[in-house]
């Protein structure tokens, strides 16, 4: 039934993204199984929902039972056969056109609900390209998340021409009403809305540091105290990770064909340096 209520989700990928949109899927009560390809990155993605949890008791905004109900709904496995049962996925894969699509293809053989939703959280590779690498397009939806998944309350969704009306209202009550995100909805064109605003912000900063305009610090400080931004634009870029903001740029250059799009030749460096951010503890700036 298309009204049914969504119970048993699945998460491709428990990276920072993968594992944000599981813990609040199993933080809203849902049965989440977490893909990941091996042991190794599933046990990385496990601790890193515990430790996301922890925090949440400790900012008081999680009881300890909470977090304990929470973390008994995760299971973790690392063949996609066993999302045969599940009425959403949300493929939170790395930002790359080919591994995607081939998730797509196998989510579309395994997932054997017609009415299951299969949402990307793809922050720049067109829906429809990974819709029409499936059999059931009118399944495939964007939803996309932002980082800390726990923390930031927006969902873009995004359908694409082949999207069917009873998937988009399932994944739109899911994100709405079930994890209790905000939702605005977007064109299905790579950077969506956000990502549209963003990326060419973010890159025009680090063009900034790269032509010697301003020191990253003093860009930062004046993006947090001149406009009231969390966080400065280099920061920013660390938190979200080089290689997901040259991924990004990438693909928005190669739908739109705007050099405002265009990666700096400064990140393509500090990509190839190994220096993507904060999560592997050194970007434009150090994380001990
Ligand atoms: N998990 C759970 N909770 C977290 C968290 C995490 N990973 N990170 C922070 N929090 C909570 C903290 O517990 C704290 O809660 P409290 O106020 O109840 O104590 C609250 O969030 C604030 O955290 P901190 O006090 O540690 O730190 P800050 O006040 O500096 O906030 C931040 C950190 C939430 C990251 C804030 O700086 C921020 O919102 N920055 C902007 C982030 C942003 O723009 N993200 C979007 C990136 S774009 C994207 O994701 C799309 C993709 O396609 C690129």
């Amino acid at each position: 039934m298309a009204s049914e209520k969504i119970s048993r989700v699945g998460v491709v990928g428990a990276g920072q993204m993968g594992a944000g949109i599981a813990e609040v899927c199993a933080r809203a009560h849902t049965d989440v199984l977490v893909y990941e390809t091996t042991r190794e990155l599933a046990a990385a993605g496990r601790s890193r929902i515990l430790r996301s949890l922890d925090r949440g008791v400790s900012s008081g905004k999680l009881t300890e039972r909470e977090r304990e109900q929470a973390s008994w709904r995760l299971r973790f496995t690392s063949d996609l056969g066993d999302f045969a049962d599940r009425q959403l996925v949300c493929e939170a894969a790395v930002e790359d056109e080919a591994i995607k699509t081939e998730i797509f293809k196998s989510l579309d053989k395994v997932v054997t609900d017609p009415n299951a939703v299969l949402a990307s959280n793809t922050s720049s590779i067109p829906i429809m390209k990974l819709g029409m690498a499936t059999q059931h397009a009118e399944r495939v939806v964007g939803m996309h998340f932002f980082n800390p998944v726990p923390v930031l309350p927006l969902v873009e969704l995004v359908t694409t021409l082949m999207t069917s009306p009873e998937v988009t209202e399932r994944a739109e009550h899911f994100a709405g009403e079930v994890l209790g995100k905000q939702v605005v909805r977007s064109a299905d064109r790579s950077g969506f809305v956000v990502n549209a605003l963003l990326v060419p912000y973010l890159l025009s900063a680090i063009r900034m540091v790269e032509s010697g305009f301003a020191t990253k610090e003093d860009i930062d400080k004046a993006m947090v105290l001149g406009t009231a931004h969390p966080m400065g634009p280099l920061k920013l870029s660390d938190l979200v990770g080089l290689d997901t903001v040259k991924a990004i740029a990438d693909k928005m250059y190669e739908e739109f064909k705007e050099p405002l799009y265009s990666p700096p030749p400064l990140l393509l460096r500090m990509v190839e340096a190994g220096r993507l951010g904060k999560k592997v503890g050194h970007g434009f700036y150090q994380y001990p």
